[in-house]
């Protein structure tokens, strides 16, 4: 994250919610951006970038056009990174008024006017069916399930948010386009939810970081197979019994409760 850890305490101390509650708050977003200039949720795009650039740019000599939207983009430096890898088509959208104003600026004064910054919800989102090759986001789902309740059985106003975000994203991808969602959300959680009978996209899932893994998901439009019910399979995974300790930053307040669980 290219800070280090004594300096990242001292910065979490500052903009840090005393409850996860606040994440569901566009306020508390609001007043977080006004003063934090950046902070990147989870991992970087560097610990990621060998998973995610294939699927964006499959030919690295070609040149790619792919048009790309991010969810919930805040003041990441996601889309920077993307661009400085040749995506130049991205759009990023986020709630908060404040961190599009502060992302527009900022992308202005590094030149990269292609991309777009619009304030919007991902939960309706404003745009035409089947338009994006590629949704992004990393983080901005996780924050539907901090009044969750159960992570094997969220609560039905979560879960009728999350679909709706899913639907939203399911719709916006255009017929073979490609979902990536960058969480520490587990397999077993995520599954039910992204392989509802509604949605044609296949399921995937990789690992990355040390120590605690995070988890990219890769979900192609069209590409579901009939035998794909999403239900009781098993995955190679790390074990979720993890201690606050173990994960950096604030990622430890989007934890679903695993520390309930029989660990
Ligand atoms: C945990 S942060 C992740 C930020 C960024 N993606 C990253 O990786 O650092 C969640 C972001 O989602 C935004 N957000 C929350 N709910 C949203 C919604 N319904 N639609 C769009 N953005 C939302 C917040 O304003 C915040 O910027």
């Amino acid at each position: 994250m290219g800070t280090n850890q004594n300096t990242k305490s001292a910065h979490n101390e500052s903009v840090a919610p005393a409850t996860a509650l606040a994440y569901l708050d566009p306020k508390y977003w609001d007043e977080r951006f006004s003063k934090e200039e950046h902070y990147e949720w989870f991992k970087d795009y560097s610990h990621f970038r060998h998973l995610i650039l294939p699927l964006l740019k499959p030919d690295s000599s070609v040149a790619w056009n792919v048009i790309v939207l991010e969810l919930g983009s805040g003041n990441s430096k996601l889309s920077e990174e993307l661009y400085n890898d040749g995506i130049t088509h991205i759009t990023c959208i986020d709630l908060s008024a404040v961190a599009v104003e502060k992302m527009q600026r900022r992308l202005r004064l590094k030149g990269m006017k292609e991309i777009k910054v619009l304030e919007a919800d991902m939960l309706d989102m404003p745009f035409g069916n089947e338009c994006f090759d590629v949704v992004v986001e990393k983080g901005t789902m996780d924050v539907l399930f901090v009044d969750g309740g159960d992570p094997w059985n969220p609560q039905p106003s979560t879960r009728a948010k999350v679909m709706a975000m899913l639907e939203g994203v399911h719709r916006v991808l255009k017929k073979d386009g490609i979902f990536v969602s960058v969480t520490f959300g587990q397999p077993h959680f995520r599954r039910p939810l992204f392989s509802a009978p509604e949605f044609t996209w296949s399921f995937e899932c990789s690992t990355f970081g040390d120590g605690f893994h995070y988890f990219l998901y890769t979900l192609r439009k069209g590409r579901r197979l009939p035998s794909d019910k999403g239900e009781g399979e098993r995955f190679d995974e790390p074990s979720i019994c993890l201690l606050q300790d173990e994960l950096e930053g604030e990622d430890y307040m989007f934890r679903t409760d695993v520390d309930e669980l029989n660990c």
